[in-house]
């Protein structure tokens, strides 16, 4: 097939491998719609400003138009010879236009054509990724509101610390996943400008209306620099950032779920919907999704460090090297959008076995904190109050018991301190259960029911509210 910048009157030069090596329709072919779109406010926009002949711009659009639709209905088959899907839309136009179709090209290159059918296509990503994001946070509030009394160990180091709910735990997840929701709300508000109009580089001398185009397109505003336009790529970093904080955090709380599967916790039961069996050992039950999610987070890393390193020390402007971008792209956002729906059902599928969670704290000297703080409702100070705990601890360690089952006879032998101090062993023992140690922790951010329910009714609320904007096409950022 011929291509756009060849001489019409020679056959190009280019060797077969070097034709196959550069086309990049197999990729771009997803950009069909997005670029539709634009070449018909362009070419309305040319019809507007009288560079086109009413008539022409109209029968451009219309035949835009009508191949849109054919599109939509899986009907349009992009020429496989096309160097890209960009070239295909100006040859299929003056295949069925002919010479007027040949007209579509005033006042733009396909630099900054590839850039605004890109660009459209990442708002959209941001916004299906914030909603995605805001799925995962709903399944995570629903099994919150269901624990926030279901206690069990936290950790650190993998170690028991101290007690703690399963929905103090999820809704530390949810307030990661909350900041990541917004990461793709702020990134789509920045990436709200539309390079149409740009040309190659430096415009174009023919009167075209970029703020038109910009607006017809539902931008807020045509970018600032037209070299700036054609030649970054740092809103497909930003979407690929937003994707790999986010798969950070479910990675590691896909990690925790492992955990919690496996006989050694026994915190969960992943049900059906979310669970593999093995092909040789009947027994099992694997959490594969949890597993799968967790590898996938290497894919999107990988891709938000390729997306760097394809444009340091890129010279301005636009160099071929940027086509490599809309692969990456693409694969960041199915694998991630598939990460999130499936992370959904993970979530979801968790069967809390609370007795396990709570038998949990039987062992591990959970509470010797709240020893030392105990002391130090007292009058004694921090350290003084740590150290004798710390004796507390090795007296019922040496004893074989728990806290929760000290004596009178304990304390006394443990410190000094404990006498000194005036402290009823019995009032001690009852600081110390684990519902009281959580039930005293209502600071905001603390794991108290009372909190943690309130933060629930907070986060479903934004998120309720949120995905009803994202429903309704409400675009944020408008800064013209
Ligand atoms: N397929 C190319 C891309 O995605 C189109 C731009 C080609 N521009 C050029 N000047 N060769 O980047």
């Amino acid at each position: 097939m011929a291509k756009l910048w060849q001489d019409g009157t020679k056959a190009s030069g280019l060797s077969p491998e070097v034709e196959t090596f550069l086309s990049s329709l197999s990729i771009d072919s997803r950009l069909l719609d997005e670029d539709l779109q634009a070449s018909i406010a362009h070419a309305t926009m040319l019809g507007e400003r009288g560079i086109l002949g009413k008539q022409d711009a109209e029968a451009i659009a219309d035949c835009l138009r009508t191949m849109r639709a054919e599109a939509a209905a899986g009907e349009l088959f992009p020429d496989p010879e096309s160097e890209d899907i960009h070239s295909f839309i100006e040859a299929e136009l003056t295949r069925r236009l002919g010479e007027v179709g040949k007209a579509v090209h005033a006042g733009r290159s396909r630099n900054d054509q590839v850039a605004t059918a890109f660009r459209l296509r990442i708002v959209k990503a941001f916004q299906r990724t914030e909603a995605a994001v805001y799925s995962a946070i709903e399944a995570i509030v629903q099994l919150a509101e269901k624990n926030s009394d279901s206690l069990m160990p936290g950790y650190t180091h993998l170690q028991r610390a101290q007690p703690i709910t399963l929905a103090h735990h999820l809704l530390a997840w949810g307030a990661a996943l909350e900041r990541d929701a917004s990461r793709f709300r702020d990134g789509r508000a920045r990436a709200d400008e539309c390079p149409l109009g740009s040309g190659a580089l430096a415009g174009s001398g023919l009167p075209i209306d970029r703020e038109r185009t910009a607006s017809v397109l539902g931008f807020a505003r045509p970018s600032r620099n037209t070299m700036d336009a054609v030649a970054d790529r740092d809103a497909c970093v930003e979407y690929a950032a937003a994707c790999a904080n986010l798969m950070a955090h479910l990675s590691r709380a896909c990690e925790d779920m492992a955990l919690w599967a496996s006989s050694e916790y026994g915190f969960v039961r992943v049900g059906d919907s979310a669970s593999t069996g093995s092909s040789i050992m009947p027994q099992k039950r694997n959490p594969d999704p949890a597993e799968l999610i967790r590898g996938k987070s290497a894919r999107v890393f990988g891709n938000l460090q390729a997306l760097l390193v394809l444009q340091k020390g890129l010279a301005y402007a636009y160099n071929r090297d940027l086509q490599e971008d809309k692969e990456l792209f693409f694969d960041l956002e199915t694998t991630t959008t598939a990460c999130l729906k499936a992370f959904a059902v993970l979530v979801s599928a968790l069967e809390p076995r609370k007795d396990r969670m709570r038998k949990a704290l039987d062992e591990g000297f959970l509470e010797a904190t709240d020893v030392a703080e105990y002391l130090v409702l007292k009058g004694i100070p921090f350290r003084t109050a740590y150290q004798a705990a710390k004796a507390l601890v090795q007296r019922c360690l040496a004893q074989d018991k728990r806290l929760t089952e000290l004596e009178a006879e304990d304390v006394g032998a443990a410190s000094g301190v404990f006498a000194s101090a005036g402290v009823s062993w019995r009032e001690l023992r009852a600081y110390l259960e684990p519902g009281a140690c959580v039930a005293r922790r209502n600071q905001t951010g603390g794991p108290a029911p009372e909190r943690t329910l309130e933060e629930i009714a907070r986060l479903k609320l934004v998120a309720s509210q949120r995905m009803k904007e994202l429903r309704s096409g409400f675009r944020d950022g408008r800064t013209k």
